[in-house]
This record gives C-alpha cells, structure tokens and sequence, in this order.
C-alpha cells in the first residue's frame, strides 16, 4: 500500500495558507484568543499527523482543503450562552455553505466540514478517513487551545 504523500500534503496546504480566500479566517478569533486561521492549520498538521500514527492512507487534497475549511464560518462566536450553543450545532453547515461558495468543493470534502461537530450533528456523520481525522483532531487542538497551548 502506498504511504501518505507528506510533501503533497504540505505543498497543497501551504497554497492554501497563502490563499487570500483563506487568509479571511485571520480576522476571527475562538479558543482563547487564537484567530480561527491558526486553529484550522492546527488541525490540519493533527489530522494528517494522526493518520500517519495509525497508518491510515488519506487522500491529501481532501484532507487539508476539509481541514483547513472546517470553520469557515467567517464570524467570531459571541460570549453569550445561547449564541454559543446555536453556534455549536449550526456553524458547520454555515461554513460549508460559505466554503462551497469560495471553492469548488468536492463531496468528500464538504462532508469533513459538515461533520467536523459530530455527534452534536446526530444527522451529519463523518463518512471518510478523512472526515474522521478532522473530527477527532478539531476536538483535541480545541481542548490544547483552551488550555492556552500554541502552536
Ligand atoms: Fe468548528
Ligand atoms: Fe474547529
């Protein structure tokens, strides 16, 4: 079985990284302060990190585009509760609806950005590797930025 591509994966992260479309998510902030735009970078180096620990082989376009898409939302979470708990269920299908408008997004991908909040979205599923990945690695480099880790 062929392995994963790691220059394949950075280059086509580090394209998007330099994408104006991208860089938008500089201007929104989430977990203590980090701008949405590193939080999403985060995720994208642990989710190909975590499926290199576990041998998984992962189509790479998809895993950085859904990675590095998943809160597209473009806005920053209010500190009030009931925005708050709106935002947790809702802001999936927002930012791939804004995600799908800015990009050409294949399937795959928009459901690693719909499901990235599973199981709060009972009814949208992880369907791919990928889309596993990035669920799992959205929960832990949240959990290291609430605790004011960097990376
Ligand atoms: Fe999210
Ligand atoms: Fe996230």
């Amino acid at each position: 079985m062929r392995k994963n591509d790691e220059k394949r994966f950075f280059g086509i992260l580090r394209d998007l990284e330099q994408d104006p479309r991208v860089r938008k998510l500089e201007c929104y902030r989430q977990h203590k302060g980090n701008t949405t735009f590193r939080h999403c970078r985060s995720v994208a180096v642990a989710s190909f990190r975590m499926a290199q620990r576990l041998g998984w082989r992962v189509d790479e376009r998809a895993l950085a585009r859904g990675a590095m898409l998943h809160d597209y939302h473009l806005y920053t979470r209010q500190n009030k509760l009931l925005h708050s708990l709106r935002h947790l269920v809702e802001h999936p299908k927002r930012a791939c609806r804004n995600a799908s408008r800015a990009f050409a997004l294949s399937g795959k991908e928009r459901n690693i950005i719909e499901s990235h909040m599973w199981p709060l979205t009972p009814l949208r599923v992880p369907r791919s590797k990928e889309a596993l990945l990035v669920m799992l690695a959205d929960k832990y480099c949240a959990f290291r930025e609430m605790r004011g880790h960097r990376d």
